[in-house]
C-alpha cells in the first residue's frame, strides 16, 4: 500500500488549507477539495511548492454530480479513501450577522446546505471508498458554538456573543450525524469524529480569531491520523474557558 489518501472539502484556504498541509507533510496525498477551479488549482500549486504531494479536485459540497465526479475521479485513481474532511462551512451566505428572530429561512437554507446537508452528500458519496481503507477517518468540522451544552452556560465565554440561529444549529445538527455515522460504523474501522477549530483568524470572521490558521487545523489533523485504539463519535479540540487558558479536549454536545 502507498501513501495514505487524505480529501479535505473546502481547502483552498483557511482551515481546510491548513489542514491539508499539516497532512501533507505527513506524507499523505491529499485531495485538495474547492468549489472554485482557480483558486482550487492556486491551492494546489501552493501546497506542491510546499513539498507536499497535492492534488486539486472540483468539489462544490451542495453540487450532486460535482460530488459523483470526484468520487468517481477518486475510485478511478486511487481506488479507496482513507480519511474524509468535511471542513467546508459557512457563518452566513448573506454575510451578515441577526438574531435568531430575524434569521432569513434563506439564509438559513442556504447555510444548512453547505454545513448540514453537504456532509451528508459528501460522505454517502465517499463511504464506499472509505470502507475499502484498511481504516478509514471522517472528521467533520464542527464548532463549540454547535454545543447546547456550552452556549447555555451562563459562565461559558460564548455567552458574550450575539445569539444567532443559522450556524449554531448547523454545527449542532453536524454533531448529531457524526454521532450517527458513529453508531452505525462502531463495528468497523471506520472512525467519524467532531472536530473543533477553536476561534480562528481566517476570512470566516474577517479574521477576528485569536488562534492561527495552523493551530485551527490541530484538532482536524489529530483526529485525521487517529490510532486503531482512538475514539470514535466524540467532539474534540479546544476549549475555549473563560480563564482563556484552552487547551484541547473532548467538547461536550
Ligand atoms: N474560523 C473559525 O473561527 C471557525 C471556528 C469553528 C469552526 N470553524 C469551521 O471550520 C471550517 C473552515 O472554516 P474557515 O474558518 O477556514 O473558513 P473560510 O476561510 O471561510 O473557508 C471556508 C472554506 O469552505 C469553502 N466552501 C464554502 N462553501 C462551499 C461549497 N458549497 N462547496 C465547497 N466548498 C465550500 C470555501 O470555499 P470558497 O473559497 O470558494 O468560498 C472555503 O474554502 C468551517 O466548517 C467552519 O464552520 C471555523
Amino acid at each position: 500500500m502507498t501513501s495514505k489518501i487524505a480529501l479535505i472539502t473546502g481547502a483552498n484556504k483557511g482551515i481546510g488549507y491548513e489542514t491539508a498541509r499539516q497532512l501533507g507533510s505527513q506524507d499523505m496525498t491529499v485531495l485538495v477539495g474547492a468549489r472554485d477551479i482557480e483558486r482550487g488549482r492556486e491551492a494546489e500549486q501552493a501546497l506542491r511548492d510546499d513539498g507536499a504531494d497535492a492534488r486539486f479536485v472540483h468539489l462544490d459540497v451542495t453540487d450532486a454530480k460535482s460530488i459523483q465526479q470526484a468520487a468517481e475521479w477518486i475510485e478511478a485513481e486511487y481506488g479507496r479513501l482513507d480519511v474524509l474532511v468535511n471542513n467546508a462551512g459557512t457563518a452566513s451566505v448573506a454575510r451578515r450577522g441577526y438574531p435568531p428572530s430575524q434569521t432569513s429561512l434563506e439564509d438559513m437554507r442556504a447555510v444548512y446546505e453547505i454545513n448540514v446537508f453537504g456532509v451528508v452528500a459528501v460522505t454517502n458519496a465517499m463511504l464506499p471508498l472509505l470502507r475499502r481503507a484498511p481504516a478509514a477517518r471522517i472528521v467533520n468540522v464542527s464548532s463549540e458554538v454547535g454545543s447546547i451544552t456550552a452556549q447555555s452556560d451562563p459562565a461559558h465565554p460564548l455567552r458574550q456573543m450575539p445569539a444567532s440561529v443559522q450556524y449554531p444549529s448547523s454545527k449542532a445538527a453536524l454533531n448529531m450525524i457524526t454521532a450517527m455515522y458513529a453508531k452505525e460504523l462502531r463495528d468497523t474501522p471506520v472512525k467519524v469524529n467532531a472536530a473543533n477549530p477553536g476561534f480562528t483568524a481566517t476570512d470566516f470572521n474577517d479574521h477576528r480569531g485569536f488562534r492561527p490558521a495552523a493551530e485551527g487545523a490541530e484538532p482536524s489533523v489529530y483526529l485525521a491520523t487517529l490510532p486503531d485504539d482512538g475514539p470514535t463519535g466524540i467532539h474534540w479540540g479546544y476549549i475555549w474557558t473563560a480563564g482563556g487558558t484552552g487547551g484541547y479536549g473532548v467538547i461536550p454536545w
